[in-house]
């Protein structure tokens, strides 16, 4: 399928951040070894790439705003049209040396995602989506959610929260009641890459909480134009403004909806005192 004007845009503003991320990349795998660790140079990647996706979408797009992971938001002489942007989706990842880490854009018209893309610059994988016109991965390969629809056969994706971030014990809860149930859990270390995987079928499923508009607005136009369903672990279209995300076929993703809500009511996990049987645990704690 060849790309429209606007995910030539896209494209180009991607190619040329993941030149820069690509190249930086390489610098990182070699900073490893030094005792300081890369951290510093890994934001000033981060940065770079931000700038160069800033500069190229604003030249070709003048007048677009901008939500943008470093930047925040960026006001535009239109109002009708935003970009929401995460430089580099994977952070950890690439700070590692590991190569799954990718460039989120997608495009908000009115208040509605119109378009997405997510590029992998190290396997140079670029999956595409715009809004009534399917998604792609390097414009050939139509993408199509997997149809199993049996948990004990699929393939689950998720987010885990790490040190900083709240709701441990919820999240605990989660995979436990998942795991029980799926053939396997992953977690890739990218959301962006994760969603993009969910919609090529790679993952039957994906969820997460506590993560932000630019880690998943790209990946949500992705799964809807690959057939997939995705909401909030509410089971609301308000994936942005709680986020958390569930996705799947229609099937996975209200089995996971369902196991999801009751850990998430279930209340804190017992904890076995010595010698003393556990107390129950309080009935209920909010959910996100
Ligand atoms: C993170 C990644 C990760 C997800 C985190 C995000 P970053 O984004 O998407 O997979 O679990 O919630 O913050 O920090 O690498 O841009
Ligand atoms: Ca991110
Ligand atoms: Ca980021």
């Amino acid at each position: 399928m060849p790309a429209s004007a606007l995910m030539n845009v896209m494209q180009t503003a991607a190619r040329k951040a993941g030149r820069s991320l690509t190249r930086d990349f390489g610098e990182v795998e070699q900073l490893q070894v030094s005792m300081k660790g890369p951290a510093n140079f890994v934001s000033a990647a981060d940065h770079r790439a931000e700038e160069i996706l800033f500069t190229e979408l604003s030249r070709a797009r003048p007048g677009y705003g901008f939500l943008m992971e470093e930047r925040g938001e960026v006001k535009g002489a239109d109002a009708t049209h935003r970009w929401i942007v995460d430089p580099l989706d994977g952070t950890t990842n690439f700070l590692h040396g590991l190569p799954l880490f990718a460039i989120s854009i997608a495009l908000e018209r009115d208040g509605e995602l119109v378009a997405g893309l997510i590029y992998n610059p190290v396997s140079d994988e670029t999956f595409t989506a715009e809004k009534g016109k399917g998604a792609y991965l390097n414009d050939r390969r139509r993408l199509r959610v997997a149809a199993r629809t049996e948990l004990a056969a699929s393939l689950i994706c998720t987010g885990i929260p790490h040190a900083g971030r709240p709701n441990h014990d919820l999240y605990l809860r989660e995979l436990r009641a998942i795991m029980a149930v799926s053939s396997g859990i992953r977690r890739t270390g990218s959301a962006a890459l994760d969603l993009a995987w969910t919609a090529a079928g790679r993952y039957d499923g994906f969820w997460e909480s506590g993560i932000k508009p630019w880690d998943i607005a790209a990946g949500i136009v992705m799964l809807r134009e690959a057939g997939a369903y995705a909401t909030d672990i509410a089971g609301k279209d308000k994936m942005l403004e709680t986020g958390s995300i569930v996705a799947g076929n229609e099937t996975i993703h209200a089995k996971l909806l369902k196991l999801l809500k009751a850990a998430d009511a279930r209340g804190p996990a017992p904890v076995k005192a010595a010698g003393k049987t556990a107390s129950k645990a309080p009935a209920k704690t909010a959910a996100k």
